[in-house]
């Protein structure tokens, strides 16, 4: 059982009472309990139903759902409520509402409009949590608390001279004096010599490029500020219900959160994902987003929301064609999730999202979308055993949240074309191919299980972060653009790759971006050739080993790709880098979970003694199972090898 105490797979989604007459309630825990939901998420917009005006709590609309839903089995994941200010707070404190960089105070009229920063803002949700937490200590439908609502979703900072005292106080928390932070700013470059505190402010919107550094510090401050909202309502519950864990919803790989940072304060990491239905990729995508949840804090997590169907924020809002929740809701236990739940149990009438898929949508239960939420829930009952199991993964990607804020930060770099989340793709495309188990890692995490550690980008590199890299005992793998600046942004003593110029051997003494559109061939030494595309380099080799050279264009017969011992180090961005991984795998002994090719589409992952054959391809697909099992979700035994349909999934216990 999970830290939810709620036995089995959760099953569920967003349930938003308040937008309904009480009749209607009455109708929903009837069909919950009849499609087997045993979780609902309450409140996250509740605010200015529970507390009317300054002080005034009305909870007894919030006692009657609660107790309804606990009458029917039904567990809750509370939130604070404290995803949108209420009316009255914003007309009295209309400061608490965000600025943004032109420096523009965003109205009302949305959500999440807060500064982050506002002592008002944070007092109030704090008070509010308070109150949550003390109303409802002890009922018994209470499993989850669930503070806020997706942070950095719309909010992902604020300019407004509020926030720049905050700012402030960070930056001399980490600098201590003005020499400091000159320093760390490196503000002797184009006159920017700061001579009192006053003066260093957010990077608001200016006549040409911002500092990066002070750009880099506002990206880390702006991440701690959010988080500082979140522990304040933490804090409260942790004192009020000691026992009862706490999550807020993440957003897959979201640029501006360090994730690392927030999991380690949260006691249950949780995820909302909308891949879409629209983009081939989106299971790859999502893939490689939900092994980072598992891998925030090595355990399982849980797909707090995802989308039935359609969402309603794209330009194009495409719905998933039948089969195509079960399967994106499969695929999301495979990576680890302990339940399924969805935005939002009964589609809006009203509202940005009336459009937005729901368990139980606006034409009913005569529904195709109603049947198979009937049938999502009858498999996840048959998954129960799945709850709580781990993966072992031996391959780990290095992800840096300092060093993505770097490495995208706006002009002021050789290319802008340098994008984390598509390196990581990069890398992560082949190994999910084959079937290989991943994590993500951050700096300083013991990396001694796993034989290979790929790191696609380290722009921002430290001495010591380097030093940890270099006592790595397995092979890693270091993409290009790496070493290049330490934790202040300025550029390393003789250039990249800074402190992993001995690991790799080599220097980079310029960097050749590829212009968009053209293509670089790159040959291998034994004669495989590779396309580059956006990024080379020329390198100068101290004592690696040439693994494939440039063909033609600027850098003709130069080192593209080396080695040195087992540190394996690529200067250019390839449009597919298989054949370098693949060999680096082999030498490692590295194999995917079923030990055989996979065919094309389908994705294998495994879970404790569960071995997920997940088919997201438009054929029929054939997989040879590495040992006999039985079907969990048909209860055929199996052995030998399966066929499965498109869109079609195997959970076999093994
Ligand atoms: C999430 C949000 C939900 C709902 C959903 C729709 O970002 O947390 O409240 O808006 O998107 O897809």
């Amino acid at each position: 059982m999970g830290p939810t105490r709620v036995p089995g797979l959760l099953f569920g989604g967003d349930y938003n009472p308040e937008q309904w007459p009480e009749e209607v309630w009455e109708e929903d825990v009837r069909l919950m309990a009849e499609a087997g939901v045993n979780v609902v998420t309450v409140a996250v917009f509740s605010w200015s139903r529970l507390e009317s005006a300054p002080g005034v709590l009305d909870f007894g609309w919030l006692d009657r759902v609660l107790d309804l839903l606990h009458a029917h089995g039904i567990a809750v994941d509370l939130a604070t409520a404290t995803a949108t200010p209420p009316p009255w707070l914003v007309r009295r404190h209309p400061e608490i509402q965000p600025v943004d960089a032109a420096g523009t105070r965003l109205e009302f009229g949305s959500r999440q409009g807060y500064c982050p920063s506002s002592p008002v803002f944070r007092e109030a949700t704090v008070r509010l949590a308070r109150a949550m937490a003390e109303r409802y200590r002890d009922h018994p439908a209470l499993v989850l608390w669930h503070v806020g609502n997706e942070y950095g979703d719309h909010t992902v900072e604020c300019y407004c001279e509020e926030s720049a005292r905050d700012f402030r106080r960070w930056l001399q928390a980490r600098y201590r004096t003005l020499e400091g932070l000159n320093a760390a700013w490196g503000t002797s470059c184009w006159g920017q010599h700061y001579t009192d505190w006053t003066q260093p402010a957010p990077p608001r919107k200016a006549p040409g490029p911002v500092n990066p550094a002070q750009v880099l510090d506002w990206r880390r401050f702006s991440s701690d500020a959010l988080l500082a909202c979140f522990e304040a309502e933490r804090e409260v519950l942790k004192e009020v219900t000691p026992d009862i864990p706490v999550t807020t919803n993440f957003m897959s790989l979201l640029h501006h959160l360090d994730y690392w940072k927030w999991a380690a304060a949260e006691d249950l990491v949780s995820d909302d994902a909308y891949p879409d239905p629209a983009d081939p990729l989106a299971p790859l995508k999502a893939a490689l987003s939900y092994d980072l949840m598992r891998s925030l804090k090595r355990r399982p997590w849980l797909l707090l929301e995802s989308a039935p169907s359609a969402v309603s924020w794209r330009e194009v809002n495409v719905p998933k064609e039948p089969g195509v929740m079960r399967l994106h809701s499969l695929q999301a236990l495979a990576h680890g999730s302990d339940g399924v739940m969805f935005f939002q149990w009964r589609q809006a009438r009203y509202g940005p999202e009336k459009f937005h898929s729901a368990m139980l949508p606006h034409g009913g239960t005569d529904t195709r979308q109603w049947r198979e939420t009937l049938a999502l829930g009858a498999d996840l009952r048959r998954l129960a055993g799945v709850a709580g199991t781990g993966t072992r993964a031996e391959v780990a990607l290095l992800l840096d949240w300092e060093s993505w804020w770097g490495l995208e930060a706006p002009e002021s770099l050789p290319s802008a074309r340098l994008r984390l989340h598509q390196l990581l793709l990069s890398w992560y495309a082949p190994l999910h191919r084959r079937g290989i188990a991943v994590d993500l890692a951050p700096h300083g995490r013991d990396l001694s299980d796993y034989r290979v550690v790929i790191a696609p980008n380290l722009y921002l590199c430290t001495t010591e972060q380097a030093a940890d890299l270099a006592a790595f005992p397995g092979r890693l793998v270091v993409g290009p653009f790496s070493g290049v600046v330490d934790a202040a942004d300025q550029v390393h003593p003789g250039g990249a790759p800074g402190p992993l110029r001995e690991l790799l051997g080599l220097r980079t003494e310029e960097c050749w971006p590829i212009p968009d559109g053209r293509a670089q061939d790159v040959l291998a030494e034994d004669g495989t050739r590779l396309v580059a595309r956006t990024w080379s380099e020329w390198l100068e080799l101290d004592d690696a080993q040439v693994l494939a050279r440039y063909r033609g264009g600027p850098l003709d017969g130069r080192p593209a790709v080396t080695r040195r011992g087992a540190v394996t180090y690529l200067g250019c961005v390839l449009d597919d880098p298989t054949p370098v991984l693949d060999e680096v795998l082999d030498a490692a002994g590295v194999t995917g979970v079923t030990g055989a090719p996979l065919p094309e589409g389908v994705e294998a992952c495994r879970r404790g003694d569960h071995l997920f054959l997940l088919n997201h391809g438009a054929a029929p697909a054939t997989v040879t199972l590495p040992a006999p099992g039985a079907d969990l979700l048909t209860g055929r035994p199996l052995s030998g090898s399966v066929a499965i349909a498109p869109r079609d999934a195997v959970v076999l216990r093994l």
